[in-house]
Formats: C-alpha cells, structure tokens, sequence
C-alpha cells in the first residue's frame, strides 16, 4: 500500500494503474461504515484508492472542523488489512492551491433542502473537492453510504451534470449492534448523550414499522419521529419524509421516500436515515 500527498504524485499513479480504479472518499477516523466501502470498492475493481482528507471547504464556521477526529495510523493500518492500493492523503494547500477559486455551485432540492438549508455552504465544499477528486484520481466506481442520503444524491447529480464517466455506488449504512448509526462523530458522545443518540435509529426503526402496517400519511411519520426525538432529549434540526430520488416533502407516502433525521445530543450533530417503501 503507497501513501501520496501531492496531486503530482497522484496523478502519475493514477496513469501507471491498469485495469479498474475504485475511489473511496473519506475525511478518516475510519469505522466499519467505510470499511464497508472499501471492501465494495476491491471486491469490484483493480486499483483501490482511499482518499482521506478532512476538507475544510465543507465545514461551517461554527462547525467541528478544528476538532475533527483523526488518527492517521489506525487508519492506514486499517486500510493495509483491507488491501487497499494508494492512500491519497494531502494537505489543504494540495486540493486548494493557492488562488485557488472554482467552486461547484449546486441548486434545486436535493442540494437546497435539509443539510442544505442547516448546513449553508456545505454541499458546495463537498462537490468541489469531490468534483477535484474525480478529476485526479478518475475513478470508474466511486463508493459511498447511505448514511449521508443527501450526499450521495447530491455526488449523483453532479456526475451527471458534469459529464464525469463514473459509477457512484450508494451502500447501506453500517450501525452499531444497539442501532447506532456508526459515524467518526460518535466519539465526541459522553455515556448519557451516547444513550439518547439511540433516538435516531428508533425513531426510524418505529416509522418502518408504521408503513409496514400501512400508514401512508407523511405527517403521522413525521410526528412519531419526532415525538420519540424529543422524549429523549434530543434537539431536532430536521425530520424529513422525502421522495427517494428528488428530495422533495411528500404528503403522502405514494413512491419510495426516505425518513431523514437530524438532530443535536448536546454539542454533537448527527444524522441518520432509512427507505420507506409503500
Ligand atoms: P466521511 O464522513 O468520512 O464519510 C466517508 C464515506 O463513508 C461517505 O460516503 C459516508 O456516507 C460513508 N459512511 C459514513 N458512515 C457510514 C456508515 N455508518 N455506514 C455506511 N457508510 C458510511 O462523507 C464524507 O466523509 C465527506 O463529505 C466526503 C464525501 C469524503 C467529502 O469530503
């Protein structure tokens, strides 16, 4: 397994790799989620690259980014035990040299609604650096998790619009065995904010239930989760019942949709989701 820092070095990698290339995109402190990406990526193609770097474009001012977890080691002895081929690990200066002034500008719903509207900003800094990441490593495949719903639509879209020739692959999302969806936030969480974090996954465990015993009123889902939300204690950002592909509200649960949730446990913002399938 190489590590490289520069665009340079990546880039001439990229030309001396035969065969398939698979991109994995993370900020690191890995976990199981993206370790399942991983192995999606080298179970399908020649090359894996795992990218980590913890981009500063996508974060708010008021946002973690200062305290953002990291454990460089750990995380290259994860990825050498998952076979990966190249680390692409830069600096900031790297992926935004100086001068450095094209940004990737996304509108509509899927990029305007939910972490859009909490998060302004947030989705321009991850189409950039994933646009400037496709661009260097030009992956045929590119691997990411449900977890991040919105995220992946986003990625989707912009492939499209852009013309990239790459295969962006959604995978389900990893969770702790009580329900928790695995996220490298999950450490900032003392023992009691850990506890009422579980919120989340059984406000969505709840919904599934509701649809599967036919409720199909987008409102009733939306107050269940809430309720169970704020029982535990929970702050809510948002509590979205949306069309699968557009991220539009819906009334009525007529087409796949997806429940997405967002919420604070004291200083800490998670998100979590699921299908909703009529
Ligand atoms: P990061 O939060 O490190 O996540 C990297 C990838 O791992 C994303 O595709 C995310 O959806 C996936 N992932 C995280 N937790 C998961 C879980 N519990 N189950 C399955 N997949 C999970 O998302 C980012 O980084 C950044 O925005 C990035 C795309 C790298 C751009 O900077």
């Amino acid at each position: 397994m190489r590590t490289i820092t520069t665009v340079a070095g990546m880039t001439t990698a990229r030309d001396a790799a035969t065969g398939t290339v698979g991109l994995v995109p993370t900020m690191g402190f890995l976990h199981e989620g993206h370790l399942s990406l991983v192995r999606s990526a080298r179970a399908a193609c020649d090359t894996v690259i795992v990218s980590i770097f913890v981009n500063p474009a996508q974060f708010g001012q008021d946002e973690d980014l200062g305290r953002y977890p990291r454990d460089e080691e750990r995380d290259l002895a994860l990825l050498r035990d998952e076979g990966a081929d190249i680390v692409f690990m830069p600096p900031p200066e790297e992926v935004y040299p100086p001068g450095f002034d094209d940004w990737v500008e996304l509108r509509g719903p899927i990029a305007e609604r939910l972490e859009g509207e909490h998060r302004p900003g947030h989705f321009r800094g991850v189409a950039t650096v994933v646009a400037r990441l496709f661009r260097v490593v030009r992956p045929h495949r590119a691997c990411f998790g449900e977890k991040d719903a919105q995220q992946l639509r986003v990625i989707r879209r912009l492939t499209r619009d852009l013309g990239l020739s790459v295969d962006v692959v959604g995978l389900p999302i990893v969770r702790e065995p009580d329900g928790l969806a695995m996220s490298s936030r999950n450490v900032y969480l003392t023992p009691d904010g850990r506890a009422r974090a579980l919120s989340l996954s059984r406000a969505l465990a709840e919904a599934e239930r509701l649809v599967s015993e036919g409720e199909r009123d987008a409102s009733n889902i939306r107050e269940s989760a809430r309720r169970t939300l704020v029982a535990a204690g929970v702050g809510i950002d948002y509590v979205s019942v949306a069309g699968e592909e557009t991220l539009e509200e819906l009334e009525t649960i007529d087409r796949p949709a997806l429940l997405l949730l967002a919420a604070r446990v004291g200083a800490t913002r998670l998100i979590d989701n699921t299908m909703l399938a009529p």
